[in-house]
């Protein structure tokens, strides 16, 4: 792969290459105007929104925003990594790449084929006579086939096997511990994976980049993995995607599960769209190259505190690559490894299907889990929190889960809507777990107006002459526009109790400043006789906002949707848009 000139290469191709022709060959094309059209490849659509330009040499498709050159495009149709395009191209157009190996390149190869000679020497081992590895991976249920199909091996029983073999085959001593293969210790050299079964590390051009050992028994460390080297940075790589990845383009969606033999495991079961994390957190270019192959990724991690933390954190990363997330807990305890080999295939396939929800529903359960729901403070705590997580989503699937969660969680749709509004930009992975390490929620901007502070100060005096007002104002937490408004509301829930409140051990709770505030309502806001009457004036108040606020959003998003051409969109749900804010308008026109 190394010692070539690519970049010499690159400017060949942009100097040589039409990106019509190239995309003509894979695609039809439509001559439109001063460029090209076709129906998209990178996504499933009816009408043309993906369009060519050979002048400017780039492609640009409307319905899923994938844009690029040539080579990016021959990236992306025939799932190759940025220097396999450029080889591919030069091939097709017949321009050569120069060889420039430089020391650093030489150097690589040089590492390559030493762990491409340890990776035969421990497969050696396993396949060769008996042994104590492969008593223990066939005990552990893997065939033959699959051993030598992942090239799993074993370290062997003596502690210089290994090393010796390797020096003797020519390789430099240097190069046996840089690649964690051999460990120096009191001037001689032994065998790191001694005693161990182990998985070759190979990265999806088939080089042997590191190994992973497990022992066999009970001790310590569980797994020893290769460090990093001049050759392998765990960041750049996923266990067992170099025989995954056919199975991954075929089915539309990768895996992702913990450890080496979850991944073997679930392949040998006839469940091969797999790949491993390897205990490490995803990263950004592990998201990367898996959007090489697919845009669907199943999170399949151990449902243990570490795994969902990792789960958490993952689907951020992933969602920021823009990769479709979701996630799958296998329950009882068991990992992906454990639960195939007892329940098979199908079982697992059916437990994807039915028991795998979108990322943001994993973390909108988790943080459920954080908070007593039945309590009034710690509601309103979720549902900002809540708001937070869908403030992070494209409008449209912001949208979506509005709806579903003011369904599911009894509120208005509007008031999630504001409370979203307003929630501060959530940083990935902030979730809190556990409710006492949670940040301030940071105060609202948004100045409130007079006829918002009347409601407020109206609820209030109203909860103060009948308290079982206060009930029926949790349908509105976005009533208490002001800080003063909610410190107050947060006290009187906290005493509250069937229909009764203690006025004078709720003036015992409060501050002087929230005092001062209720003292005030108490003189100015006068409420007449009937005071079911002005409190349903308040919440018809709050209705009208609500309706106000998703008129605004309503118009945001439509907007929005005018940057693209008209075929790219979807009309359904756009008219269902405006009929909703048509009914809208002529409802807050009618209560006028
Ligand atoms: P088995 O116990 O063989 O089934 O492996 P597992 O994959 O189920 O193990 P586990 O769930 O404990 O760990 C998941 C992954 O984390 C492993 O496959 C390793 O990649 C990594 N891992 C686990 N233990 C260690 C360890 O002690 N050291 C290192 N470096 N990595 C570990
Ligand atoms: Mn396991």
């Amino acid at each position: 792969m190394s010692g070539k000139n690519y970049s010499k290469a690159v400017e060949d191709i942009k100097a040589t290459v039409n990106i019509v022709d190239v995309v003509g060959s894979c695609i039809t094309l439509k001559r439109s105007g001063s460029g090209y059209t076709a129906c998209c490849p990178f996504h499933n659509e009816k009408t043309p929104s993906f369009s060519v330009s050979d002048k400017k040499g780039f492609y640009h498709c409307f319905g899923c925003n994938d844009h690029g050159d040539v080579i990016k495009f021959v990236e992306k149709y025939y799932h190759l990594d940025f220097q396999g395009a450029v080889e591919k191209l030069c091939a097709q157009y017949g321009i050569t790449i120069e060889e420039t190996a430089g020391p650093a390149d030489r150097k690589k190869e040089e590492y390559y084929e030493a762990n491409k000679l340890a990776a035969r020497y421990f497969y050696d081992n396993i396949s060769k006579s008996a042994n104590k590895g492969y008593d223990y991976m066939s005990g552990r249920g893997l065939s033959a086939k699959t051993m030598q199909y992942f090239g799993i091996g074993y370290g062997g029983d003596g502690w210089t096997g290994l090393t010796d073999k390797l020096l003797k085959e020519g390789v430099r001593k240097e190069v046996l511990t840089d690649l964690g293969l051999s460990r120096e210790k009191n001037g001689r050299l032994y065998d790191y994976f001694h005693g161990r079964v182990i998985f070759p590390i190979i990265n999806v051009r088939g080089k042997v980049i590191g190994f992973g050992g497990r022992v066999m028994d009970k001790s310590e460390p569980k797994y020893l993995n290769s460090p990093e080297s001049a050759v392998y940075q765990k960041k750049y790589n996923l266990y067992g995607l170099n025989r995954s990845k056919d199975a991954v383009i075929r089915e539309g969606y990768a895996i992702l599960v913990e450890g080496y033999m979850d991944c073997v495991s679930l392949y040998q079961s006839g469940v091969e769209n797999v790949a491993a994390v390897c205990g490490t957190a995803l990263t950004p270019e592990q998201s990367k190259l898996i959007k090489r192959y697919t845009k669907n990724v199943v999170l399949c991690l151990d449902s243990d505190a570490a795994g969902i933390k990792a789960a958490l954190t993952g689907i951020d990363v992933l969602k920021e690559a823009g990769l479709e997330v979701k996630v799958l807990n296998v329950d009882d305890g068991k990992d992906p490894d454990e639960y195939i080999k007892e329940h098979g295939r199908d079982a697992f396939l059916e437990l994807l299907q039915k028991k795998s929800v979108p990322g943001v529903e994993y973390k909108v359960n988790i943080l459920k889990r954080s908070y007593d729901l039945k309590d009034h403070t710690q509601g309103i705590k979720f549902l900002q929190e809540l708001a937070g997580i869908i403030k992070k989503l494209s409008p449209v699937e912001g949208d979506i889960y509005i709806q579903k969660y003011s369904k599911e969680f009894g509120i208005s749709e509007g008031a999630l809507r504001r409370e979203v509004e307003q929630a501060g930009d959530g940083k990935p992975g902030d979730v809190p777990l556990r409710r006492d390490v949670q940040p301030e929620q940071p105060e609202k901007t948004r100045q409130p107006s007079r006829t918002q502070l009347n409601v407020e100060h109206m609820l209030i005096r109203l909860i103060m002459l009948k308290p079982a007002f206060l009930e029926r104002t949790r349908d509105y937490p976005e009533a208490f526009v002001s800080g003063r408004g909610r410190s107050v509301i947060a006290a009187m829930e906290a005493l509250y109790k069937d229909g009764e409140l203690d006025m004078a051990a709720l003036r015992n709770e409060l501050s002087d400043d929230d005092l001062l505030y209720l003292d005030r309502i108490e003189e100015k806001i006068q409420i007449g006789e009937d005071t079911e009457k002005s409190f349903m004036d308040c919440v018809s108040r709050l209705e009208r906002a609500r309706r106000t606020a998703r008129i605004e959003e309503i118009d945001a998003i439509l907007d929005m949707s005018d940057t693209l051409p008209e075929e790219a969109l979807d009309q359904e749900y756009i008219n269902k848009l405006l009929m909703e804010k048509q009914q809208l308008i002529i409802k807050n026109k009618g209560e006028n």
